[in-house]
């Protein structure tokens, strides 16, 4: 094997943490903001880890100052936030609440002044209820002027202030939850409601992308999305065949929209053959054409390891599998249902057998991260930003005070270098963000499963002071940055 030297981290690459508002804010009904549809579909009983909810979350919207200066602390380079679109909007599409804009206006010069350059997310999964109840939300094209709207309050507002904003967070992600699996709102399981829906949102982003280049010229705009490299369970064609479809149909069927403007031809052959598909029309054709992204966001988690689906075909036993049992709890599902295609099975999900897992079951895989990395840039040629990765773990205040999190060191070490290898391997990128700064809300696993740098005191009830403690972490990446990843 050939070895060299690898190549440094840019000079100004942007090391930064990551965060959504109803995961930090707290303050639900604060200041004239209107219901979320997650505001609603946390209270349904059973749906989150002991009925935990974003009401007081971490409080970040009284303690934001205290946030980042602990950033600064730590000399993180780049903080991303989402807007709560039912603070600025609060009904989602009629007046523009000033208190809203102010907060995160307070919260974006803070950074600033700190030297910390703001990341907007958009949409970070908070619709504003009344456009769910009203228009039944994004699987409306009544949704899209209202998003347009929202998203000129902020560009007008915050243009001249923050350079790169991100549009969709994980539309795969929180499409699959919510129209499939009924793990997030609108709690749905229909499969031609989900594509449906993210054609619409499809369009969205279009419509965002191109009014962003309308009235902030200078800056930087792209969707973030939950990517995950996809293996053959071994050499068999058949196993690779079944990778390259669990690709087109988990990863292809976004990418391409966002970054080529097309859907994929094999995707939408099958979409159609089922009566599933969305129907397209030339006008939206046009638009999604038109749309250009100036980087791709990445959130990288993990992959997903697939077979040929055995429940229609009769193949030899595999060489290397294992039983599987797991199931993802980031899509909430047994694993061999999670990544399936729509009613045709055209492939099967199985634990990788040379992966270890977190405490909660996810595949740990920093190769994979380099792989995901090379894999986009080599289809879409567009710069990366890595807008999330992380672990997430049950952390331990210890009576002294710290809180030991090795294994997150240990587990966020291992991506580094393989990010660093992966600028080696030529991949233009424009930074990374850690999820996630401070502890935060776990959509569905409330308090226990905690992801930040900065502890955060409380329990599953909010019983507890909320205060900020800084973990073994914080301190490493903090070398990190000041290093610019030399030590890695
Ligand atoms: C991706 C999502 O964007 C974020 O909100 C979530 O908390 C993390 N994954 C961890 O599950």
């Amino acid at each position: 094997m050939l070895h060299t030297k690898l190549d440094s981290f840019p000079n100004e690459f942007l090391w930064g943490a990551a965060s959504a508002a109803y995961q930090v804010e707290g303050g639900y009904d604060a200041d004239g903001k209107g219901p979320s549809i997650w505001d609603g579909f946390t209270k349904i009983p059973g749906k989150t880890y002991l009925g935990t909810n974003g009401d007081v979350a971490v409080d970040h919207y009284n303690r934001y100052k205290e946030d980042v200066s602990l950033m600064a602390e730590m000399g993180l380079k780049a903080y991303r936030f989402s807007v709560a679109w039912s603070r600025i909007i609060p009904d989602g599409e009629g007046e523009v609440n000033e208190k809203g804009l102010q907060f995160y206006d307070n919260l974006v010069e803070e950074l600033i002044t700190h030297n910390v350059e703001p990341v907007l997310t958009l949409y970070h999964w908070d619709l504003p209820q009344t456009l769910q109840d009203k228009y039944g939300g994004w699987e409306s094209r009544e949704t899209i002027p209202a998003f347009k709207k929202y998203c000129r309050a902020l560009f007008e507002r915050f243009g001249k202030k923050v350079k790169y904003w991100v549009t969709f967070n994980e539309q795969n992600v929180f499409t699959a939850m919510g129209y499939r699996w009924q793990s997030h709102p609108p709690n749905v399981s229909d499969l031609k409601r989900m594509y449906q829906a993210n054609h619409v949102i499809n369009l969205a982003n279009a419509e965002a992308i191109n009014l962003f280049h309308e009235l902030v010229p200078q800056g930087q705009i792209g969707p973030s999305f939950g990517y995950g490299p996809s293996y053959p369970l071994n050499a068999r064609p058949e196993n690779v065949l079944a990778a390259e479809n669990n690709d087109a149909f988990n990863n292809q069927w976004w990418l391409d929209v966002y970054c080529k403007g097309e859907y994929p031809v094999f995707v939408m052959k099958q979409l159609e053959k089922l009566g599933i598909a969305p129907e397209v029309t030339e006008e939206d054709q046009k638009l999604l054409l038109s749309a250009k992204p100036n980087f791709m966001g990445i959130n990288y988690y993990h992959g997903g390891t697939v077979r040929e689906n055995r429940l229609e075909n009769t193949v030899e036993t595999d060489v290397e599998t294992k039983e599987f049992s797991a199931t993802d709890p980031y899509l909430m599902q047994p694993k061999n249902e999670q990544a399936q295609s729509p009613e045709v099975p055209m492939f099967e999900s199985v634990s990788n057998p040379y992966l270890e897992t977190t405490e909660w079951g996810w595949e740990i895989d920093p190769v994979g991260f380099r792989l995901a990395l090379r894999r986009v840039y080599a289809q879409y040629g567009l710069p990366i930003f890595v807008t999330e990765n992380g672990l997430g773990a049950i952390d331990v205040l210890e009576e002294d005070g710290t809180i030991q999190d090795n294994v997150r060191i240990e587990y966020l070490e291992k991506h580094l270098l393989e990010m660093k290898k992966a600028i080696s391997d030529g991949v233009e990128m424009i930074g990374y963000c850690a999820w996630s700064f401070t502890d935060l809300l776990s959509w569905l696993n409330g308090y226990k499963k905690r992801y930040g740098f900065v502890y955060v005191n409380r329990d599953e009830h909010g019983e507890k002071d909320l205060k900020r403690l800084k973990k073994e972490s914080f301190y490493w990446y903090q070398h990190v940055i000041q290093q610019n990843g030399e030590n890695i």
